[in-house]
């Protein structure tokens, strides 16, 4: 299959120019001004802006929970992820206790089988670290999962400590694996929801009035200096707090391999949120919590300045009417998690692109080729270059996007941003040179994503 793409002007996290792209067997061939050659398939982008394909390296699919699954598997989630113009996801993998990695990424390969439209990759999430399970990362990362979530949080449930996380990080910097770290100190976090519930506080609001900033600036501090210490690169996964970003700061001023993504819901969502009427707060309830508005310009001052690298999800649905349910009398049981994986690319250059937080080039950037270049997917993905995949997305300015769970393509019953109104609009998406999105429709196919064997450091 040739696909000619027009007319387009071609952003890149370093360029925007006008070109044309030509794509034979699913990777770009060639770009240049006019090009004269025989398509299959010729595609206008006429006043577009042609992007990399988003790629979302934090999503949980098919995730079991908090007692209960997440709401998206790997079909309707990476069609959503589509939809909204990303074209590769890398979700976690979870070890569970007394099994092997291998056991973990098989089951999590056989998830996504048959199922996902779009290519993915995934990390490991390790709940133990034994001298049988640190031999084996050097395997997982053979099969291309190169990077490992620790969790300094969920006592009982993923919590590690931090002789377990130090001994991991070890392992991790021999083999060239890079640390993926949950920063908040769980243990401190469960004496303050044992003691709100024993003053009788139910709603969820204090979900997020146990889990303070500092406490995630206390972890982000603490995985940093063990991560010096065991020579490893630590990437902390959906940075909140600016508290916590001061500590990535520091260390990165420091000349430490330390990486931080961020997540729409923390730079358009606030503890605001939680104080919506009746049960309605349980929409916004995840780990780490949504923090005051007023520091979100941390957040963004963070992006603008690369302290913070990537923006993804974490996307982990639940729904209102269901799981979200489960919590209905204990804010602490209610299940941890929220939809995003749709409305990314949308609110990033709606909030950040238009009101002028982030230039295009720095957008695509956050969104697609740091997360490719951290997460060794690069330059396979993550750009427009000869010989990259053609995961591209043709994105229209004069467009726009009303936001709603009515509409939306996730497989949730509520959309955190419901009736927002983002300008611009995903008009066409091609992955592997495969058109799948196209005038609205869904035009690819579920099972067609391929497992993307991840590079190590
Ligand atoms: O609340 C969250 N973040 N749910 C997903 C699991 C995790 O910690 O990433
Ligand atoms: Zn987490
Ligand atoms: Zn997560």
């Amino acid at each position: 299959m040739k696909t000619l793409i027009q007319n387009g002007t071609i952003v890149t996290a370093t360029d925007r120019y006008e070109a044309d792209i030509f794509i034979d067997g699913g990777v770009v061939t060639t770009i240049g001004k006019n090009l004269k050659v025989a398509a299959d398939k010729t595609l206008d982008a006429k006043g577009k802006y042609v992007l990399p394909g988003g790629i979302d390296v934090h999503t949980h699919l098919d995730m079991p929970f908090g007692g209960a699954f997440s709401v998206d598997d790997f079909q309707t989630g990476t069609i959503a992820a589509a939809f909204g113009g990303t074209t590769c996801i890398v979700d976690f993998a979870i070890q569970e206790r007394g099994h092997s990695l291998r056991h973990a990424w098989e089951t999590w390969m056989a998830k996504a089988e048959g199922k996902a439209a779009i290519d993915y990759g995934f990390h490991m999430i390790m709940r133990e670290s034994t001298p049988e399970l640190r031999e084996e990362m050097g395997a997982m990362v053979k099969e291309g999962v190169t990077s490992f979530k620790l969790f300094m949080a969920y006592p009982g449930v993923f919590y590690l400590d931090d002789a377990s996380i130090f001994r991991t990080m070890q392992r991790s910097g021999e083999i060239g694996a890079t640390i993926c770290m949950h920063a908040e100190n769980g243990p401190v976090i469960d004496v303050l929801i044992e003691q709100a519930r024993a003053k009788g506080h139910k709603a969820p609001k204090w979900h997020a009035l146990t889990r303070p900033a500092r406490l995630e600036a206390e972890a982000t501090y603490r995985a940093i200096c063990l991560a010096e210490v065991a020579d490893v690169p630590v990437y902390i996964v959906h940075l909140s707090a600016a508290e916590a970003l001061e500590q990535v700061t520091a260390a990165r001023d420091r000349g430490l391999p330390a990486f931080a993504e961020t997540c729409p819901q923390y730079l358009f969502l606030s503890y605001d949120n939680y104080e919506e009427p009746g049960f309605d707060g349980a929409k916004y309830v995840m780990s780490p919590p949504l923090r005051d508005k007023a520091k979100q310009k941390d957040l963004w001052r963070g992006l603008k300045f690369n302290d913070l690298q990537t923006v993804a999800t974490d996307h982990c649905p639940f729904c209102m009417k269901d799981e979200k349910q489960i919590g209905k009398d204990d804010f602490s049981k209610i299940p941890n998690g929220a939809p995003g994986i749709e409305t990314r690319m949308s609110l990033m250059y709606d909030g950040g692109v238009l009101a002028g937080n982030i230039t295009l080039e720095r957008f695509v950037e956050v969104t697609s080729t740091s997360p490719a270049k951290i997460f060794g997917l690069f330059p396979k993905k993550g750009t427009i270059a000869v010989g990259s995949d053609a995961d591209i997305v043709l994105f229209d300015p004069a467009g726009s996007t009303t936001w709603s769970a009515k509409t939306h393509h996730m497989n949730v019953d509520y959309n955190p941003y419901e009736g927002r109104v983002c300008k611009g609009a995903v008009d066409t998406v091609l992955s592997r040179g495969e058109v799948i999105i196209e005038k609205k429709l869904f035009v690819g196919r579920a099972g067609r994503g391929e497992y993307v064997k991840r590079k190590a450091r």
